[in-house]
């Protein structure tokens, strides 16, 4: 590729997504996350609740669900993304490096028509195992008022460049021998990734290999029959998906943070580091490392498996508006 390819990609625009949701899609997407605490949990499953709304995080999901109410298939999901100066790229090759959501404005309960993702490649760069893009993306109602700006960072294979124009802000390190300020434990259910995938991420990863019959045969993207993409992808058996655990962590720090508030949470962002199965026991520890934006705090945060001791989510970032000075523990 060459330096010229690589500014096609910075900067070019992808096609306008629409999008809509109904409260039953939030619901759904809070048990995805592990809702499930009366005290806690109730306003974001629960439609005749005062507080009835939608988890912060939930826009993530939209990229994924587009405007369909019916289950989809994954590898068609991608077409049409093609990138310029890239050659197509096989989506059960592309790794999802980490994600970020800055929240602008409380989302609708249900959406109506005319909302869309407007997003372009803001950034590219070389990876030992292949190239790493920057893609942002814009929520907007049908006045085009921005609701949510997310940042991925996608890993496909690919050669040596870098540019960049725009992206999310990075996590400060954690403070060195400090304990966190805030620890909080929470339990994936065996069934977790079973719920996730109907928010719209139906990537058969996250449901085991299986047997296709011959007339409904997910194919990878040289037309091939793809009956392993788990295996294909490189990972033992089934693994949660990666933003579900992002939601896991981001109601770690709504609940112990912002006092369950959904209005809390301006700003959140992870790198993915390593798997989680369903059912695996998950914990994020905090750190306060300054003021936010907006009278909001920063807090930095890592998301530990307690199954494989590793960080399941690392270089957490996050912008919160604290519920009471003593919320601390
Ligand atoms: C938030 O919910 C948790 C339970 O998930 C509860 O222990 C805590 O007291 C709640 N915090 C506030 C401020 O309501
Ligand atoms: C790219 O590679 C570097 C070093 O190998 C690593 O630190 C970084 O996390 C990688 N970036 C992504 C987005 O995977
Ligand atoms: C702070 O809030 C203002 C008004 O809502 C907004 O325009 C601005 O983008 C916010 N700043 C940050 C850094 O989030």
């Amino acid at each position: 590729m060459s330096a010229a390819e690589v500014s096609k990609v910075v900067g070019h625009e992808l096609p306008d997504k629409p999008v809509t949701w109904l409260k039953r899609d939030l619901v759904l997407y809070a048990l995805g996350i592990g809702a499930r605490d009366p005290e806690g949990d109730l306003p974001f499953v629960y439609e005749l609740n005062s507080e009835f709304r939608a988890f912060p995080t939930y826009p993530v999901v939209l990229t994924f669900k587009g405007e369909s109410q019916e289950l989809n298939v994954f590898a068609d999901r991608m077409k049409g993304d093609k990138v310029p100066g890239l050659p197509p790229a096989d989506p059960n090759k592309i790794v999802h490096g980490s994600q970020s959501i800055e929240i602008l404005k409380p989302l609708p309960l249900t959406s109506g028509p005319g909302w869309k993702w407007k997003s372009r490649y803001t950034g590219i760069s070389e990876n030992k195992t292949g190239v790493v893009l920057t893609i942002e993306s814009q929520l907007v109602d049908p006045q085009n008022v921005p609701y949510a700006k997310l940042y991925a960072r996608m890993k496909i294979t690919g050669d040596k460049f870098n540019k960049a124009i725009a992206g999310p802000p990075q996590a400060k390190p954690i403070p060195k021998n400090k304990k966190p300020d805030w620890v909080y434990k929470d339990q994936t259910l065996s069934e977790q990734a079973l719920i996730y995938r109907l928010s719209g991420d139906y990537n058969p990863l996250h449901i085991g290999p299986y047997k296709p019959s011959p007339e409904r045969v997910e194919r990878n993207s040289s037309g091939k029959p793809d009956p392993a993409i788990g295996q294909a992808a490189g990972f033992g058996g089934v693994i949660l998906h990666g933003l579900s655990s992002f939601g896991f962590a981001a109601r770690a720090v709504v609940k112990v943070i912002g006092g369950n508030k959904s209005d809390s949470l301006k700003f959140f962002g992870v790198r993915f580091s390593s798997p989680v199965k369903p059912g695996d026991a998950l914990e994020t520890q905090i750190w306060e490392v300054g003021p936010g934006p907006n009278g909001t705090i920063e807090v930095t945060f890592v998301t530990k498996n307690l199954r494989t001791g590793k960080d399941a989510l690392g270089s957490g970032i996050a912008y919160i508006v604290k519920s009471s000075p003593h919320a601390k523990l």
